[in-house]
C-alpha cells in the first residue's frame, strides 16, 4: 500500500494526527516537501508532541522508519534539536530516521532574510522561502556539500542515516509507504493563493522532486476541518471576525504550533475544498476536529461563490454563498446533523469521507476505507 496524505485546506488540518494513527502499518513515512515551517501536533497518552521536520511517526513502535526527502530544506542544528527532543521519550527514535543527503540547507542568513523581507506574507520566519530561492537560483548548498558539520556528525553518532532516494527506491517499492504532506493545497506555490503561499509543492507531485515519481500511490487522502483556519496573510473568502471568530479560536485552540500566532478562522468552504480535491487528485477525505463545533447551534458552510471559480486568482475576489445547517451536541455520537454535513460535503466535493476524528485522544478517530 502506498498512501499520500495531503492538507486539503490552508495547512493545520490535523494531518500529523492522522499519520500518527496509522503510521505503524507502514514501513516508511516519507516527507517530500517543506521544512520546519510546519508543526504537526499529536497527543499521545495525554502528552502533546509537535513534529516539525520529522514525519509524525508513532515512535512507540520501532519498526517504522521516517525518511526526509530531497524536496525538503533543512537547518541541521534545528533538526538535531528536534531529534534529541524525542529521545527521552523514545530512545530509539534517531535510529528510525533516514535523511536524503541531497536535501538543501537553511542557515542563519536565510532566517534573517525571511524576517527582514517576508513579513507582508506572514511567513513562519524559519528561512524557508530564502533557502528555496537559493536552491532554484542554483546557488544553495546541500547536506552532501558540507564537510564536517557538527550537527550532521552528531546526528550520525545518534544513529541517524544519510541515504539518497535512489538507493531507497527498491525498499520503497517493496514496502508500505506513507507520504506525509506538509502545509495545504491553498499554500502550494503553484496552485495556491500566490504570493500568499509557501515556497514548495504541497501536492502529491512533490514525490517526484524527492526522487519517487516511480512510486504510484494507491490513494490520496485529503485532510480537512469542518471549518477553515489560516496563519499569515492573504485571501480568506469565508473568514469570521469579532465574536464569531473568537468562539472558534477558543474552541479549537487555534494557535500556530510553529509560531504560536492566533490563527484566522472561518466557515467551511466547499468551493475551495472541491478545488483542492481536483487539483491534488484527492481520492478520499478525512474530516478532523469535528468536536470543535460541538454545541454550536447553526453551522455556516459556503456551498458556492457568486461567480464560479475559474482559477486560484478568483479566491481573492470570491463572494461566498452560505447555507446554514443545524449543529450537533457531540460529534462522537454521529447524529443525523453530522451525517447530513458529511453527505453534503461528499455531494459537493465528489469524493467519499472515509475517516473522521472528533477529539485529540487516540480513541477519537475512525478510519474505514484508507486500507483497500
Ligand atoms: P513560509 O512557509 O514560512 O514561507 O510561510 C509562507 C506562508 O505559509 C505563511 O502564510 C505561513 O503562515 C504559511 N505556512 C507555512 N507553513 C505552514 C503550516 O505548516 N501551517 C499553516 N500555515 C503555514
Ligand atoms: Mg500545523
Amino acid at each position: 500500500m502506498k498512501l499520500a496524505i495531503v492538507g486539503a485546506q490552508v495547512g493545520d488540518e490535523g494531518k500529523g494526527r492522522v499519520v500518527h494513527h496509522i503510521s505503524t502499518q507502514y514501513r516508511y513515512i516519507c516527507r517530500t516537501s517543506g521544512s520546519e515551517n510546519c508543526g504537526h501536533s499529536v497527543w499521545v497518552e495525554g502528552k502533546k508532541l509537535v513534529y516539525h521536520y520529522l514525519p509524525s511517526i508513532d515512535f512507540r513502535s520501532t519498526n517504522t522508519i521516517g525518511y526526509l526527502g530531497a524536496g525538503m530544506v533543512i537547518n541541521p542544528a534545528n533538526l538535531l534539536a528536534e531529534i534529541k527532543g524525542f529521545l527521552p521519550l523514545y530512545p530509539n527514535a534517531a535510529k528510525q530516521i533516514i535523511i536524503d543527503p541531497y536535501c538543501f540547507l537553511i542557515d542563519q542568513r536565510h532566517v534573517d532574510e525571511d524576517k527582514a523581507k517576508n513579513q507582508h506574507i506572514g511567513t513562519t520566519n524559519k528561512g524557508v522561502g530564502p533557502a528555496y530561492t537559493e536552491k532554484i537560483g542554483r546557488k544553495g548548498k546541500r547536506i552532501i556539500d558540507l564537510e564536517n558539520d557538527s550537527s550532521i556528525e552528531e546526528m550520525k553518532s545518534l544513529g541517524v542515516k544519510f541515504i539518497p532516494s535512489y538507493s531507497m527506491l527498491d525498499s520503497f517499492k517493496n514496502n508500505n509507504v506513507l507520504f506525509e504532506g506538509a502545509q495545504g493545497v491553498l499554500l502550494d506555490v503553484n496552485n495556491g493563493t500566490y504570493p500568499f503561499v509557501t515556497s514548495t509543492d504541497c501536492l502529491p507531485t512533490s514525490l517526484g522532486s524527492s526522487g519517487f515519481a516511480s512510486i504510484k500511490v494507491d490513494e490520496v487522502l485529503g485532510v480537512a476541518k469542518p471549518y477553515v483556519t489560516k496563519v499569515g496573510t492573504g485571501p480568506f473568502p469565508t473568514e469570521f471576525f469579532g465574536e464569531e471568530a473568537g468562539v472558534l479560536v477558543a474552541a479549537g485552540n487555534e494557535f500556530g504550533s510553529t509560531t504560536g500566532r492566533k490563527r484566522r478562522v472561518g466557515a467551511l468552504d466547499l468551493v475551495a475544498l472541491k478545488y483542492a480535491v481536483e487539483v491534488a487528485g484527492i481520492t478520499q477525505l478525512c474530516l478532523t476536529k469535528l468536536d470543535v463545533l460541538d454545541g454550536i447551534d447553526r453551522i455556516k458552510v459556503a456551498v458556492a461563490y457568486r461567480n464560479p471559480l475559474k482559477g486560484p486568482q478568483d479566491f481573492f475576489t470570491a463572494e461566498p454563498i452560505y447555507e446554514e445547517i443545524k449543529g450537533w451536541e457531540r460529534a462522537k455520537d454521529f447524529g443525523k446533523e453530522l451525517t447530513s454535513l458529511i453527505s453534503m460535503i461528499q455531494m459537493v466535493v465528489g469524493v467519499p469521507v472515509t475517516a473522521v476524528s472528533y477529539g485529540v485522544s487516540e480513541r477519537d478517530i475512525k478510519m474505514q476505507r484508507v486500507f483497500k
